[in-house]
């Protein structure tokens, strides 16, 4: 099979905003405990932090990382992680049905952070609690004043303020799920009252509200009009969340990218029908702030035994197939940069995530940290319009799919423009013409593949079957195997 990708400077999307590289820890199953922190780890430093799992994360480049949950939020008390550890509460959490110890806190997890080489991307609970907590904690976080909140964070330690420039106006408030799960009309409310009270005390942070926790919610709409009716001049971004699973054939699933385009762009609009409804100058952007592939184990905690603390929770193993979606659902939020700011894979450590560990054990990359990999380490620049010409398929709703789902991206600071591509057929490979009318002079010089003949095949902590490798660059055009992700790079 043939395909031809053109893209020129003269047709660019957007410059892309690191953030949409962003990861997710939420107080779930082995996340937090055994994940990142693990005091008795032979790697562990002196705060109890995995140095496996820590080497891991910056080896991803992580820009930012959404905190402390998800579900969890929507039961937490953010006082129950701070000051010292002797006096915290053991707590029931009631989102994923386990006992929170409350060892780690956001005293911890900032520096957890900083540690990492990322910046925290904060919720507040809007579902058991609102604005009064919410404000107390933004203080306790980001003042510098001399007042309550503010002390109690010196007093436990720490003299600066954190800084946390990014936080979410509660989770998935429209799910039934939720810990006090709302209407749009009572989300809209208590949103804008807590987004609010939360600039006051602090004007620099950005906010974020709850959009829809999936594209296919029967409120979808409906919930984004009535939330943003409420909102619109207080937040600086709507969320998106999605998860994707192979239902229907490997075909179909790798057209989810698709839906998942759809969904940001049909996100977007409302968006600006709010805009244009309130006669606003302003934009409100997209934060597309959990994102994955997430099926095998969805509803593992209903069957799972209770009050457990830090029990093995959505231990999804990933498999090649799932690494080539996680690639394309990458140049989806690339593609749409001009509207989505903030992505986070969810999540980062051992809940549905590209790091496991083993308890006191060995760290090791399942198959999506590869596709995530390179796109943090050279997704960045403008992201240009890629016009294809390819063979297609039908997805099970009907739509023409492509084989070939690229994105092409211009790094003016490297000097490189950068092809990413996956070829979705599952039987042909595909050769690759492509046409930067804008970068004369620039050829070839480094193709990446990612490729398993077994489509199931996974990583383990024995051996990671999948590993990158580099093909040799030949005067003809690159060829993309069947079912393959390739990174291509142009430079001068
Ligand atoms: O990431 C796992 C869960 O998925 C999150 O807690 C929730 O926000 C979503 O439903």
């Amino acid at each position: 099979m043939k395909a031809k990708i053109t893209a020129s400077k003269s047709n660019a999307i957007g410059k892309i905003d690191r953030r949409i590289y962003g990861s997710f820890i939420e107080h779930l199953g082995r996340a937090v405990y055994n994940g990142i922190y693990e005091p008795t780890h032979e790697s562990a430093d002196d705060k109890g932090f995995r140095g496996d799992t820590l080497a891991l994360v910056k080896e991803l480049g992580v820009p930012v990382v959404r905190y402390p949950g998800g579900n969890f939020v929507s039961g937490y008390n953010w006082e129950d992680g701070i000051g010292d550890r002797a006096k915290r509460p053991r707590k029931l959490d009631l989102a994923w049905l386990s006992v929170e110890s409350n060892e780690v806190g956001i005293d911890e997890f900032q520096e957890w952070a900083r540690r990492a080489g990322t910046e925290v991307m904060m919720a507040v609970n809007l579902g058991t609690r609102g604005a009064d907590e919410a404000r107390n904690c933004i203080e306790y976080c980001n003042a510098t004043t001399d007042s309550y909140y503010a002390n109690l964070r010196r007093q436990n330690g720490f003299e600066e303020p954190f800084g946390i420039k990014l936080w979410c106006l509660g989770n998935e408030m429209d799910g039934d799920w939720q810990i006090c799960h709302k209407t749009a009309e009572e989300y809209g409310r208590v949103a804008t009252e807590t987004a609010k009270v939360l600039k006051w005390v602090d004007p620099s942070i950005e906010l974020v509200a709850c959009g829809s926790s999936d594209h296919h919610m029967p409120t979808f709409g409906e919930w984004e009009r009535t939330v943003l009716d409420h909102t619109y001049d207080y937040i600086d971004y709507l969320s998106l969340h999605c998860y994707y699973g192979n239902y229907r054939g490997t075909e179909d699933f790798l057209a989810r990218a698709e839906d998942m385009d759809r969904f940001i762009k049909e996100t977007a609009s409302i968006c600006d029908e709010i805009k244009a409804k309130k006669g606003s100058s302003k934009v409100v952007n997209l934060s597309f702030d959990e994102w994955n592939v997430w099926y095998r184990t969805k509803d593992e905690e209903k069957t799972a035994p209770r009050w457990q603390s830090a029990p093995a929770l959505l231990e999804e193993k990933f498999n090649f197939e799932d690494a080539l979606l996680v690639g394309c659902m990458l140049m989806t939020l690339q593609n749409n940069c001009d509207r989505v700011k903030i992505g986070c894979l969810a999540q980062l450590i051992n809940v549905i995530a590209p790091i496991m560990t083993e308890n006191g054990g060995g760290a090791w990359r399942q198959t999506i940290f590869y596709p995530y990999l390179y796109a943090s380490m050279h997704g960045n620049g403008t992201v240009l319009r890629a016009e294809c010409d390819c063979e297609g398929y039908k997805s099970s709703e009907g739509w023409d799919i492509p084989y070939l789902y690229t994105s092409v991206i211009d790094n003016e600071d490297a000097g490189e423009v950068v092809v990413f591509a996956v070829n979705r057929s599952l039987d042909t490979d595909l050769e690759l013409e492509i046409e930067l009318s804008d970068h004369k002079g620039y050829s070839l010089c480094s193709h990446t593949e990612l490729y398993l003949d077994d489509l199931k095949a996974t990583n383990t902590k024995e051996k990671e079957l999948l590993l990158p490798t580099e093909r040799e660059i030949t005067a003809t055009s690159p060829l993309l195997k069947k079912h393959s992700w390739n990174m291509l790079i142009y430079k001068r």
